[in-house]
């Protein structure tokens, strides 16, 4: 049986909402800013993060996977364009955990040439250990070395997305 071992509480995870949502909120006050979740991870930050985002803005989902397991495949596939024109607009990716960064530096040349004003990175949990490529997250709420973590949208092989905290999973 897995095990899950707590590492970040619901209420630590809405505190760390509530201060960036506020810091998009002033950083963003004379943009056009676009969030644009990338599916399937991202779903649950991104309901939260929006509501804490006291400017107006506009949504937008792309859907893209490289995982199996615990384990990046290295394929990435895109299963969702964005549907919104974002020529101009002040994107702001919203990813729910950045590992080898090898998704999102695709993500990102794909958005490029979509010709918006400006890109930035909000990921929820920003994980150092296996980064093998440049990206500087703008945003995040937490930090970690390593491991592997369900809950609050992260999952394991498509489960455990639904737990209202973080855990670090034991398998
Ligand atoms: P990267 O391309 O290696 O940065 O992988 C990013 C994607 O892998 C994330 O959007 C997640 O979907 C998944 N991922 C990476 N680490 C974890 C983890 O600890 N738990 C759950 N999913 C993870
Ligand atoms: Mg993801």
């Amino acid at each position: 049986m897995p095990e899950f071992i707590p590492l970040i509480s619901e209420q630590e995870i809405h505190e760390q909402i509530q201060k960036t949502g506020q810091r998009i909120s002033i950083d963003y006050k004379t943009k056009d800013l676009v969030l644009v979740g990338i599916l399937k991870g991202s779903f649950i930050f991104l309901a939260d993060l929006s509501r804490r985002i006291t400017i107006d803005h506009e949504i937008d989902l792309i859907g893209a996977s490289s995982y199996h397991g615990t384990t990046s495949t290295g394929n990435l596939v895109f299963t969702k364009k964005p549907d919104l024109n974002l020529e101009n607009r002040d994107v702001l990716l919203v990813e729910d955990i950045v590992d080898t960064g090898q998704t999102l530096i695709k993500i990102i040349e794909s958005i490029i040439s979509l010709n918006p004003r400006s890109i930035k990175i909000c990921a929820l949990i920003d994980k150092h250990e296996r980064r093998n490529v440049k990206i500087d997250v703008d945003y995040s709420c937490f930090s970690l070395e390593k491991g592997f973590i369900v809950g609050y949208g992260l999952d394991y092989n498509e489960k455990y997305r639904n737990l209202p905290a973080i855990y670090d999973l034991k398998l």
